[in-house]
């Protein structure tokens, strides 16, 4: 069996969440909008573009699909199942459309990308379908829509970054928000769809930035996560200004934890060639910005991370691993892999296991290869690993990883945390869970008698574990 807990595969681990921050004020809002998000984080920050978008045009936004006059999909393309997934959900839409006509369906995301105009002829049912950098045009595409016309935008942009939107937060817990700081991708892993579906990198304004990260924390907000498809090649040079006044991700970085000591500052993704000594030195000079590194490894086959364009070799990344580990003692390194790449070999697939044992990361994202139309290794290899082989190798990876989460969780058995509550458990209302700066997830009793709230900070004394909870007890 898998290990949800561990596994947390991107395209399954949200999925089917909808939001809405509120019931809308009807007086506010005539018409009501549902949405509902997959895919990555990425996804999930730029359905609260959206949402801001539309609020805009007098759409409240709702839990209820029932209610609304407007449903979007904010879909993923990365691997199969992602899509279908969606093309599940859709047909769910298609039911609640015949009993309401007028309705209005729209996909955004990397799908709509990816297949642009061919969703209108594959489902009937869709009305509109939007590309991620081309948000600001839903209003006048859903008036078209309601006159009954079916309606495309999937322009990719080399400067859209949503910078001057405020987003509407829509199912935050009110303590921890993702902030997008770039958009797009410029590498070329051959496996991967998102150099297709989100165009080229671009880094948005970083004044732009750190306004929206202060406004949360005055708001209340004690986390943000900082995201990109790659953050560490974040460079902005402000309007009129030269490569004097650009902006690195480490400059980004130390702009943000000078906000206030007490918000805790995150960042994802990177990849391991772009991370900096710069980057892991401003870690280590903020206590606010929170010790663990996502650092995707794919493969532990140089072989094979030559055929998937990964620019690194195992020994370069073993390298990287080291070097975290020097500067940032105590640093949580997370991973992305993938079994059964064009050609793996047994070989290869053990070389995987054991970076595992080398890096002994807390958590990866793991998953067995997907091949995508038009990706580098569609056109170029085989996709030639048998899918049982390919499934019993990622059953390898994830017991392996299993093995080491709990090897790791129970290292922090004795240790004291300092912990950022973010709300009741869900097991019981008696406990809180918080998240240590390495995002390990904690669960303790709430002190009688004392005035905690979520958003605060309290030192737990850890004293039992799973692979995927830290247990403890709150100590003065
Ligand atoms: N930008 C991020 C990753 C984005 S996609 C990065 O470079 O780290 C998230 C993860 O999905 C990837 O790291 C990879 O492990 C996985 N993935 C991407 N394409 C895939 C495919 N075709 N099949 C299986 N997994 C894939
Ligand atoms: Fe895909 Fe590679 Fe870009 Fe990540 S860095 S989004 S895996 S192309
Ligand atoms: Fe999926 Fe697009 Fe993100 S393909 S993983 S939603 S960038």
């Amino acid at each position: 069996m898998l290990d949800l807990a561990i596994t947390k595969i991107h395209d399954e681990q949200r999925q089917g969440e909808s939001f809405a921050p509120f019931k809308s004020d009807p007086n506010t809002y005539q018409k009501q909008f549902y949405i509902e998000s997959y895919g990555c984080a990425m996804n999930f920050a730029d359905s609260e573009v959206v949402a801001a978008i539309l609020n805009k045009e007098g759409f409240g936004a709702t839990r209820n699909m029932e209610e609304a006059d407007l449903i979007f999909i904010n879909t993923c393309s990365i691997r199969e199942k992602a899509e279908q997934t969606v093309r599940k959900r859709l047909t769910d839409f298609k039911k609640l459309k015949a009993e309401k006509p007028g309705m209005l369906v729209g996909v955004l995301g990397c799908m709509a990308e990816r297949l642009k105009s061919k969703f209108l002829e594959e489902e009937k049912l869709v009305d509109i379908v939007v590309g991620p950098d081309a948000y600001r045009s839903l209003p006048r595409l859903v008036d078209e829509a309601s006159s009954g016309q079916k309606t495309v935008n999937v322009l990719l942009s080399r400067e859209e970054t949503y910078a001057d939107i405020a987003p509407v937060r829509l199912n935050s817990n009110g303590v921890s928000a993702f902030v997008s700081i770039m958009r797009g991708c410029n590498n070329m892993c051959s496996f991967c769809v998102v150099p297709f579906t989100r165009g080229r990198e671009r880094s948005r304004d970083a004044v732009s930035i750190i306004a929206e990260c202060t406004d949360l924390f005055e708001k209340g907000y004690r986390e943000v996560t900082l995201l990109g498809q790659n953050v560490d090649s974040y460079h902005y040079i402000p309007e009129n200004g030269t490569e004097q006044d650009a902006v690195s991700f480490a400059n980004l970085l130390e702009k943000v934890a000078l906000i206030s000591p007490d918000l805790r500052v995150r960042f994802s993704t990177s990849h391991p060639k772009d991370i900096t000594d710069d980057v892991l030195h401003t870690m280590a000079a903020y206590e606010n910005i929170c010790k663990c590194i996502h650092l995707p490894v794919q493969s532990g086959s140089t072989r094979v991370l030559q055929l998937m364009n990964r620019t690194y070799t195992r020994e370069w990344y073993k390298g990287k691993v080291d070097r975290i580990r020097e500067l940032l003692p105590g640093c949580s390194i997370t991973a992305d892999i993938i079994a059964g790449f064009c050609s793996e070999e047994e070989t290869d697939h053990q070389e995987t296991l054991s970076i595992m044992e080398y890096s002994r990361y807390d958590l990866s994202y793991m998953f067995f290869y997907s091949e995508r139309p038009g990706t580098l290794a569609q056109r170029r290899y085989k996709d030639d690993v048998p899918l049982e082989v390919k499934k019993r190798r990622l059953q390898e990876v994830i017991e392996t990883q299993n093995r080491l989460s709990l090897e790791n969780y129970t290292k922090d058995i004795g240790q004291t945390y300092k912990v950022l509550i973010d709300g009741d458990s869900k097991r019981s209302a008696e406990d809180w869970v918080g998240r240590t700066s390495q995002n390990k997830v904690v669960i303790f009793p709430k002190a009688a008698g004392a005035a905690h709230k979520k958003g605060d900070y309290v030192s737990v004394a850890i004293n039992d574990c799973t692979q995927a909870t830290l247990f403890g007890s709150i100590v003065q």
